[in-house]
């Protein structure tokens, strides 16, 4: 098979959001002006300053210590169950085709691996190795692996924790296309950095953390000799500020101190000679009410 292996009518179907419900207007409504309500209160309460330290809390001794604990590759028989939380027996609320729906977790996350797979064969349609940016426990590359078969997959993150924890999943299912290891996307000098001399990259929702250094970091990968960047990252600078669905993205991106500049600091590198920006766009599906991305693919000049 090629890489363009993701037959049409496959793809077409399996991207099909198959068991969502539309959650009524004004229900979404209230969905989101309770999630804008809830975002104020913590902004001035908690108030959030992204650095090293929470990045840190939040993941190597948050999330992906939890992930650990919980080891789903135990529960989940093969790749694909795990890449689609197969063992995740309930409904999510989520945004899929932009619009708020209930929806079967496994058949989201069949949705999702297939919408960033078209993603890939879009803008990386020949590219046999995929370099993920902040890869964490890898949920990203494995969606990826079990969706794109003849593709291999090197996934970098800061956290030792979520780079084991690839690793044990890799070994669990014996996944030999996909491999991990660290990097720290602050330093340029960080061994991972060597790891992307003419590689495509792309990040999903990592460029997030660091948000004073967005453009610190396109720097540092067109120096590392990146050819091609596809970054999935929150939405901000795209948002349209008169929809209450937009605003709960902002109310929350604002909350947590994530990245908004993006899109700003691309078109600042572009204005240098340094890349060539090839897509901006809105996505329109989140495994949230809020918080979805933004695409955006560039190339090093
Ligand atoms: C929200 S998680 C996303 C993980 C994965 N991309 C996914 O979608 O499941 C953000 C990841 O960025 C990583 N990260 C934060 N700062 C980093 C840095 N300076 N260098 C490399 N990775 C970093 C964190 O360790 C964490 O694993």
């Amino acid at each position: 098979m090629t890489s363009h292996s993701i037959a049409q009518p496959e793809t077409f179907e399996a991207c099909a959001p198959v068991g969502a419900r539309p959650v009524a207007p004004v229900k979404a409504s209230l969905v989101y002006l309770r999630s804008i309500g809830v975002d104020a209160a913590h902004k001035v309460l908690k108030r959030r300053s992204r650095d090293r330290v929470l990045v840190e809390q939040d993941y190597d001794a948050g999330d992906w210590k939890r992930e650990q604990a919980a080891a789903a590759w135990l529960l989940n028989p093969t790749l694909t169950d795990y890449a689609e939380r197969a063992h995740l027996h309930r409904d999510l609320r989520v945004t899929v085709e932009g619009r708020l729906h209930t929806m079967p977790a496994r058949s989201y996350y069949r949705y999702r691996r297939h919408r960033l797979a078209s993603i890939m064969e879009e803008f990386a349609p020949d590219t046999p190795h995929l370099v993920e940016l902040g890869s964490g426990t890898g949920a990203i590359v494995f969606e990826l692996a079990a969706t794109l078969p003849d593709k291999s997959f090197l996934g970098l993150d800061l956290s030792q924790r979520g780079v084991e924890v690839a690793r044990t999943i890799a070994d669990h299912y014996s996944v030999e296309r996909a491999e991990f290891d660290r990097i720290d996307l602050l330093d340029p000098a960080s061994p991972g950095y060597q790891r992307l001399e003419g590689q495509t990259v792309y990040s999903h929702y990592c460029l997030e953390q660091l948000p004073r250094e967005t453009e610190s970091i396109f720097r540092n990968i067109v120096a590392a000799g990146a050819k091609r960047a596809i970054l999935i990252e929150p939405s901000f600078e795209l948002l349209g500020m008169s929809s209450l669905r937009d605003l709960a993205t902002w109310s929350y991106v604002l909350r947590q101190d994530y990245q908004r500049s993006i899109v700003q600091s691309a078109r600042k590198l572009e204005a240098e000679g340094l890349i060539r920006i090839v897509e901006t766009r809105r996505l329109d599906f989140v495994s949230s009410h809020r918080h979805f991305g933004t695409l955006l693919v560039f190339d090093r000049v």
